[in-house]
């Protein structure tokens, strides 16, 4: 397996797998095609992949917020064949240095509230939970807001 992993922004030649990677890893509220490359074209939102040669093993967007400096993360994914490999944390470094660099005060991520291993890696990364979200998925499932704000001792 090639682990050369190569970090960067989405381009629209990537849609194919990006839908292949959703589609293996989510059961529920899937993303499009469509908004996949919605995402690739927008000037204010990020989907970044990691490649592996010629594979893809992660994606990450990012939506930015017209009225707040607090960015979302929308979703992440790693291919399952690619987990345990370090290809998260090489997406959530990407992820907190673009929004530094942005000037942004942190990020805010929805998680099922049953998906106690993604639950464990956001509290590793920092963020903290704010807000229980009844209800939040298409399944009817319950939802977490998290937060992770750079600098609070500035604040
Ligand atoms: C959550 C996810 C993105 C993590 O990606 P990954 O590439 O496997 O993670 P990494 O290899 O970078 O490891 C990240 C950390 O989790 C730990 N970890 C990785 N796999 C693990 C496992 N199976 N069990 C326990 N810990 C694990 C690593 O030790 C690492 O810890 P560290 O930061 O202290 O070194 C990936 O598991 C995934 O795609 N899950 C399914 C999709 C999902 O749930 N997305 C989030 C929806 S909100």
């Amino acid at each position: 397996m090639n682990t050369n992993f190569r970090v960067e922004r989405a381009q629209l030649s990537d849609l194919a797998q990006l839908v292949a990677l959703e589609r293996a890893t989510f059961n529920y509220s899937c993303i499009s095609r469509r908004s996949f490359k919605q995402v690739i074209e927008s000037q204010h939102n990020f989907c970044w992949v990691v490649r592996a040669g010629k594979e893809l093993a992660g994606y990450a967007i990012a939506f930015t917020r017209r009225n707040s400096n607090l960015w979302r993360l929308y979703s992440i994914a790693v291919a399952l064949n690619f987990r345990g490999l370090g290809v998260g944390n090489l997406l959530m470094n990407e992820i907190l240095d673009t929004a530094k660099r942005h000037a942004a005060k942190g990020l805010s991520l929805e998680v099922k509230s049953d998906n106690k291993a993604a639950i464990h890696w956001y509290q590793n990364c920092g963020f903290e939970t704010v807000d229980l979200l009844p209800d939040y998925y298409d399944d009817g499932s319950d939802g977490f807001k998290m937060r992770l704000t750079f600098y609070p001792e500035s604040q």
